[in-house]
């Protein structure tokens, strides 16, 4: 038995070329998470003394986002894609070199799985060591086993060989349980192993599942764990299978949220990111994403028809055909419909951003209210403010963007421009249609507009004949015009 912490390796060198993509396979996104990103999170779960990537196709890519995302794994760079057991071999050595290399077991992942589990690996994991097994390998039973490797058993449950399919005869190829491509190995069975592989096979590549054989004929076991749930050895080829694999990560995150006190009306049309966090008694309605680390408080209320991406919601809320992007909306706050929040919008408790309005870094006040076809940037609203129909915060004169301060208690009246750097007192008013180009002082009245002129009887006179002479003509006839008697 070892007791010695494992190391993990994940092969993602591949091109993965029908996917089609610029994009290297692995770096494809499922939930909000890469596909390499999801495996070494399932990785984690047995805490690794060591996780090494093998790195190949578009490895620039792969490295700086695991630099990102995992800066806690090492890499090792397969130039030639000339079989896992070569890539396998390739870590093994850069894990040897490292000093990395212990008597703990070595599991062996791949990179375009992202629905394996960290409970998964840690039963891997436990079944090797119990067993003292040479090799410990993951396997399934698929109704239709074309393409993978077959697992072929000895009479007393032993694992003999894997046999390739393309490499396997009519009587192999009948064998449903196949190899996952997932294994945990005994070093001192894999290292002499690696290096007896020959490149005799229909590929002429390493294949890192003929040490299965090489272990058997030197007399040690190698064992074989079945998946209770073939799903999760489901590996990403082309996008008809990334959409599958993201369908199934969804299921399994919305149940959980379910099952959790999260209501949602449509579940398949319900996308929840890993890294979302949710109290129980939200409600989720349909055609809802949550991306990114967006936490939504308890008894809030999200879409239809919404995207949140780093956003924060408070406790019930209420938000409707909204799109926001890091954005932080207050307790019992009611935005939308048809509301855009941009980066570093804040909308405080109780207030109200209503249909057509665009926010961006600015801050609305606790029970303050934006209510109709607004853009407001880079502005700062006080407490209970009313924001009047159609205000327009103008933040950008062409060159730099200013800001406007508009105090506690404000009404700005409907169609107000705002030219930033302006700042409305606390109390103050604004006569609509005004373009408000100076400061207005706490509880005055600023009226910023030209004065109207009426000029009686012009339709009669420049219109004459048209519909609308005739409609004045008649309304003029019942209740004549103040100063119309004089100008005819
Ligand atoms: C492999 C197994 C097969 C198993 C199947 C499960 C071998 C020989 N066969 O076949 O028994 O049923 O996985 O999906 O291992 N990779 C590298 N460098 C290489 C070659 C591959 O990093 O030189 C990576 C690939 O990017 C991929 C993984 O290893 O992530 C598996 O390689 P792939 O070519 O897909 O192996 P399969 O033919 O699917
Ligand atoms: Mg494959």
């Amino acid at each position: 038995m070892t007791s010695a912490a494992p190391v993990v390796i994940v092969l993602a060198a591949g091109e993965g070329k029908r996917m089609r993509s610029a994009t290297p396979k692995v770096l494809h996104r499922i939930a909000g998470r890469s596909l390499v990103g999801h495996v070494i999170e399932a990785a984690a779960a047995i805490e690794p003394a060591h996780l090494m990537v093998v790195v190949g196709h578009g490895r620039d890519e792969v490295v700086a986002h695991l630099d990102e995302v995992a800066p806690w794994v090492d890499t090792v760079v397969q130039d030639d894609q000339r079989g896992t057991g070569h890539a396998v071999r390739l870590a093994v050595e850069a894990l040897a070199e490292a000093g990395a290399l212990s008597d703990g077991p070595i599991i062996v992942l791949s990179g375009d799985t992202p629905l394996l589990t960290g409970a998964t690996v840690s039963d891997l994991l436990s079944r090797h060591v119990a067993d003292d097994a040479a090799a410990t390998l993951l396997s399934a039973d698929l109704d239709d086993p074309d393409g993978y490797g077959r697992v072929v058993r000895n009479a007393d449950g032993w694992v003999d060989r894997i046999v390739e399919h393309r490499d396997a005869d009519e009587a192999t190829r009948a064998i449903h349980e196949i190899n996952a491509g997932m294994y945990a190995f005994h070093p001192a069975d894999l290292l002499p192993a690696l290096g007896l592989l020959t490149t005799a096979n229909d590929q002429g590549e390493e294949y890192l599942t003929d040490v299965v054989g090489l272990m058997r004929e030197s007399g040690r076991p190698v064992a074989a764990l079945r998946v209770p749930d073939s799903d999760e050895i489901l590996g990403v080829n082309d996008r008809v299978q990334l959409s599958e694999a993201a369908a199934l990560m969804r299921d399994r995150i919305n149940r959980r949220w379910m099952r959790d006190g999260v209501s949602m009306l449509d579940p398949s049309s319900t996308w929840i990111d890993v890294d979302v966090d949710l109290a129980a008694d939200v409600t989720l309605l349909p055609q809802t994403s949550l991306l990114g680390p967006t936490s939504v408080a308890s008894g809030a209320r999200i879409g239809p028809g919404t995207t949140l991406s780093a956003c924060e919601v408070g406790a019930d809320a209420e938000v409707r055909h909204t799109w926001a992007d890091l954005a932080v909306i207050g307790s019992g706050a009611a935005v939308g419909p048809f509301s855009y929040l941009r980066p570093g919008t804040r909308i405080g408790d109780r207030a109200k951003v209503g249909a057509y309005v665009e926010m961006k870094n600015s801050s609305l006040g606790d029970g303050a209210k934006v209510p109709h076809l607004s853009y407001v940037g880079d502005a700062e609203i006080g407490e209970g403010t009313n924001i009047g129909a159609a205000t327009i915060f103008v933040n950008y004169d062409g060159v730099e963007k200013h800001a406007t301060v508009v105090g506690r208690y404000v009404r700005i009246g409907s169609d107000t421009m705002l030219v930033a750097p302006v700042t409305v007192g606390d109390g103050a008013y604004t006569a609509a249609g005004s373009v408000i180009t100076d400061d207005v002082p706490p509880g005055a009245m600023a009226v910023g507009r030209a004065p109207q002129r009426t000029i009686p009887g012009w339709v009669a006179r420049r219109r004459a004949d048209s519909d609308s002479a005739r409609a004045a003509a008649e309304a003029l006839a019942q209740s004549p015009a103040p100063g119309e008697e004089e100008n005819r």
